[in-house]
């Protein structure tokens, strides 16, 4: 047992990022059901979807389970009502202050968790009172910290600038990535990448498939302008590193990739036409596999390493 298992009341310290266009309620009960922590997607869903996923989750699993809101949602006010009147015991925010809803949630005897991109950020959760700290290094899918700090390099120095809970994120598909995280540090990871490639994941085949055929060095981060992304290279990564190269501007960049790029690409499979959100990892995933087999990898993978190095 250690204080990220006691805080959530789970049995393996392994959080399943949320992720919008993936972590809908199949993917995330699999992983509560498999005594992890799933969290709802919550940037990818309309507040109506978000109650209906809600309600879902509640029948798939008794397991606890969470919520993740980036705090730059447009409707945010709303997801938190929403969020508050169900009763969900669990939030992870992202990309935003900690500071601006952990009272209110804390109110609510919600257990909050923040990710964060360095440790003068970590430091700032410390003051706005969050239950447990996600340091995300930039190999992680999704939105990155500009800093392009990596998960080996951030999460001893968040060890050392908080004594909250530190859960690590960024680059981990293995029970040896999760152990090596362990000697960092941490005491939990986040999961994103080999979750959304997961069975039970909702992105689109097509998406999934493209991310298991890639190589190292096939995602850049780019969209700096913008919110720093995690893209595979594909025709319209193509296009917006051209235009980067050529000085675009931020509207520019969004006149490119018109609107809801990643639910194109990662939702509706237009891999060549949307934005393909992955972490550098998914060069080391060959496979798509249920969440069940997945836990069960990283499970058996952390325990013959812990054996392996003493
Ligand atoms: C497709 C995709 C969508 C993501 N969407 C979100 C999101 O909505 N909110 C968030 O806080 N993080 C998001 N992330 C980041 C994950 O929650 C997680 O922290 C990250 O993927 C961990 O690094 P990894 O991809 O190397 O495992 C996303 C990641 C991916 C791959």
């Amino acid at each position: 047992m250690n204080r990220i298992c006691e805080l959530f009341g789970i049995e393996y310290p392994i959080i399943q990022g949320g992720m919008v266009w993936c972590s809908g309620w199949r993917l995330a009960a699999a992983v509560s059901n498999a005594g992890g922590l799933g969290l709802l997607g919550a940037g990818s869903m309309h507040p109506d979807t978000l109650v209906e996923h809600i309600q879902k989750m509640k029948a798939a699993t008794d397991k606890p389970w969470g919520i993740n809101i980036p705090l730059m949602y447009p409707e945010i006010d709303k997801l938190m009502d929403i969020i508050i009147s169900e009763g969900v015991k669990i939030v992870f925010t992202s990309a935003g202050s900690p500071k601006k809803f952990t009272a209110r949630l804390h109110e609510a005897g919600i257990k909050v968790a923040h990710v964060v991109s360095s440790s003068k950020f970590a430091r700032k959760c410390e003051e706005a009172g969050v239950d447990a700290i996600v340091a995300e290094g930039f190999e992680a899918g999704g939105h990155n910290g500009r800093e392009e700090t990596t998960t080996l390099t951030l999460i001893p120095q968040v060890r050392k600038a908080t004594t909250l809970p530190l859960i690590a994120a960024g680059g981990i598909g293995s029970g040896e990535a999760w152990l090596a995280t362990q000697v960092l540090g941490a005491e939990g990871v986040q999961i994103g990448t080999l979750f959304a490639l997961a069975e039970e994941s909702s992105a689109s085949d097509e998406f999934k498939k493209r991310c298991i055929s890639i190589e190292e060095g096939d995602t850049m981060l780019c969209l700096k302008k913008i919110s720093p992304t995690r893209l595979i290279k594909n025709e319209l990564y193509n296009k917006i590193a051209e235009a980067e190269n050529a000085g675009a501007s931020a509207d520019e960049l969004r006149e490119i990739s018109g609107t809801a790029a990643a639910k194109r690409g990662i939702f509706e499979g237009d891999v060549e036409g949307g934005y393909l959100e992955i972490g550098q990892i998914a060069s080391a995933i060959k496979e798509i596999k249920p969440v069940n087999a997945i836990m069960e990898t990283l499970v058996k993978e952390y325990l013959d390493a812990k054996k392996s190095i003493i």
